[in-house]
């Protein structure tokens, strides 16, 4: 479902301390940037609570999140600036077709993608941010044995995205169908997530870890 524009969040944005806004220049220099050796690229943001508490339950680890709409990414901004936990934060408002301009290879550790867009029609298969085309950004940007994680809710992504990845270069190291029928504190639950919790939802989590030759 589209997100209607929130004027005050477009408005906010350009001014966010946490927004990149020529992300290329950071190239190859994102841990440098950040003050860190591990590096997390969560795609999809939303409103950006995910990467907001990650970065502060782990303020060691650098966090770069990646959001197009713009005003779900002028949303996570202010709430990224207003936080006063210490944390490695960064916001890119923009694509991730783009990924491959954004990091350098072998640069993130981690992606985390959560709650994806299904894009349920064939047509659209190609947004899906499991699609090969994307895939293949991901082990040109990924450092050797980097993971990439993924939650949802919907069975069917999920179901086209798990033999996505073992085709294209990745293996699984961890599979869960209700991965919050046991508690992991370690991980932070999305505005996604909430609600699907909250409506009794299972949610559907895999670990894939880019495969070296
Ligand atoms: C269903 S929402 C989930 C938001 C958040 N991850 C959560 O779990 O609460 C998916 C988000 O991914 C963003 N998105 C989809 N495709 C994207 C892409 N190619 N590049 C950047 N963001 C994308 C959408 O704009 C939307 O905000």
């Amino acid at each position: 479902m589209r997100m209607r524009k929130v004027k005050w969040a477009v408005e906010y944005l350009p001014e966010s301390k946490v927004l990149v806004k020529d992300p290329s220049s950071c190239k190859g220099k994102w841990k440098k940037r950040l003050g860190t050796s591990t590096l997390h690229v969560e795609i999809g943001c939303g409103k950006g609570k995910y990467s907001l508490d990650m970065a502060a339950m782990t303020p060691e680890a650098g966090f770069v999140a990646i959001e197009k709409n713009e005003s779900a990414a002028g949303i996570a901004a202010k709430k990224m600036d207003d936080d006063p936990r210490e944390k490695k934060l960064a916001l890119i408002e923009g694509d991730a077709d783009h990924l491959s301009e954004w990091f350098a290879a072998g640069e993130i550790d981690v992606i985390h993608l959560n709650f994806s867009d299904p894009w349920p029609k064939k047509r659209y298969a190609k947004r899906r941010l499991s699609a090969p085309s994307f895939l293949k950004q991901y082990i040109d940007v990924l450092a050797a044995n980097g993971q990439v994680i993924m939650k949802t809710d919907n069975a069917s992504l999920f179901e086209f995205s798990v033999p996505q990845f073992l085709a294209n270069g990745f293996r699984l190291l961890e599979l869960s169908v209700d991965y919050r029928r046991e508690t992991h504190d370690e991980d932070a639950i999305t505005e996604y997530e909430e609600k699907f919790i909250e409506q009794g939802n299972p949610i559907y989590r895999a670990v894939f870890e880019k495969e070296t030759i």
